[in-house]
């Protein structure tokens, strides 16, 4: 069963109403336009993710691969259990990433929020964007390149992993900050080399660790393709949600602990990752269609964020709903590395940003769009910081 008129565009301005029908009447569908199999349905979902023998990460072709070259995302098991066993604990609560957490993360934010205009400025750019991609810097040991630079990496290796339709100026944009982004990381292995056990930055503890410096390279460019990104529109979500909705605003106000269930319903009602993508490595069966072996398959993670057949009232942000974890940070073997870093450096972030500015407002006439299939979140916030 295929599905012949869905463009990317569809699915990048207005991907929620195209998900939604296909639960209905066609939970596992080809889609001529991205080449691929969109399963959209949270059992088929599940069932993908627990069958990594025959949902193949290391898909060919791969975006990733040629984005960032092979890393933990493009292997499977046994071989991705022993590259996660090398990266996993700087990003765990007694890693580096707890260290930041504690220590530097308020510091960071309020630096950035010090420097802001008070007489309005863009929430996207001037606060989300610098917090993430100064988080994840200071967390790897590469905050000597300043946070513009760290962005500008990251745009440009998520351009080329979104390239559905290989559009040959995103490949280039994807092959410069590949390469630049490689030389800056191997001339940081070099240091760490030098400095031994004095360097305890994150990309000071992968050389210790015994990973080789090609699997740094690459695996590094993976986390800023996704750290960044994802944490800056974690917060651009969390915080629009709070300023679009004065009544969890104000619950928040009441009870500043509800902060943390509503950064967990924003990422499930939002979910800024699109989808995982797999290859069936034979003939497979999945929500009654039969998807041929070779074929690439992706899971669908907004949309199983948003199955009704899973939530009750799935659209809707409920800081008191019980129903399990959702799946915006994957459900199985490559669930994200960084989801912890991720969780703390969004719900600080719009802490800070809150309590510096207790009035923030949108500016009206600016209304918040959000664009994107396998990386959504907004544009741009518009804000005043006064009555
Ligand atoms: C806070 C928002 C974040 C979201 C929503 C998110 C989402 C995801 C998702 C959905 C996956 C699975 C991809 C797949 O299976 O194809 C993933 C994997 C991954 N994420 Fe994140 N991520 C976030 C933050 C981070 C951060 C801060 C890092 C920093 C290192 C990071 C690093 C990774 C890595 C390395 C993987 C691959 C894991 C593996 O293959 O085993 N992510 N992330």
């Amino acid at each position: 069963m295929s599905a012949p008129s869905i463009t990317l565009a569809d699915l990048e301005s207005d991907p929620d109403p195209i998900l939604a029908e296909m639960r209905r009447s066609r939970p596992v569908v080809f889609v001529e336009a991205l080449d691929m199999w969109l399963v959209t349905r949270w059992d088929d979902v599940a069932e993908m993710e627990s069958k990594p023998d025959v949902f193949s990460a290391a898909t060919n072709p791969s975006f990733l691969a040629r984005a960032l070259g092979q890393n933990m995302l493009t292997t499977d098991p046994p071989e991705h259990t022993r590259l996660q066993g090398l990266f996993r604990p700087v990003f765990q609560p007694g890693g580096r990433s707890g260290d930041f957490a504690s220590g530097e993360l308020v510091a960071l934010a309020d630096e950035i929020l010090g420097g802001l205009d008070p007489a309005g400025f863009d929430v996207m750019s001037d606060f989300a964007q610098p917090l993430a991609a100064a988080s994840l810097a200071t967390v790897l040991g590469l905050d000597h390149h300043g946070f513009d630079r760290m962005w500008a990496w990251c745009e440009g290796l998520c351009a080329d992993i979104a390239n559905f339709e290989n559009d040959p100026e995103l490949t280039e944009l994807g092959r410069v900050a590949k390469q630049e982004l490689g030389e800056a990381i191997a001339e940081r292995i070099a240091l760490a080399g030098a400095q031994g056990d004095a360097d305890d930055s994150g990309i000071g503890l992968f050389v210790r660790s015994g990973a080789t410096p090609e699997e740094i390279v690459n695996n590094v460019r993976l986390m800023i393709s996704g750290g960044i990104n994802e944490p800056r529109d974690g917060i651009g979500l969390v915080t629009w949600v709070l300023l679009d909705r004065p009544d969890l605003r104000a619950r928040v106000a009441e009870d500043p602990p509800k902060l943390k269930r509503l950064v967990e319903e924003v990422f499930r009602v939002f979910s800024p990752v699109g989808t995982v993508t797999r290859q069936a490595t034979e003939d497979v069966e999945l929500g009654g269609v039969v998807i041929p072996s070779g074929s690439l398959v992706a899971g669908v993670l907004r949309s199983v964020n948003l199955d009704e057949s899973h939530w009750t009232r799935p659209n809707e942000i409920d800081l008191d709903r019980r129903e399990g974890a959702h799946a915006a940070f994957a459900l199985g073997t490559h669930r994200c590395l960084g989801e912890w870093l991720g969780r703390q450096v969004v719900r600080v972030g719009v802490e800070r940003l809150f309590e510096r500015f207790p009035d923030l407002a949108m500016v009206p006439g600016a209304p918040v769009v959000l664009h994107g299939f396998e990386f959504r979140g907004p544009r741009s916030i518009q804000v005043s910081t006064g009555p």
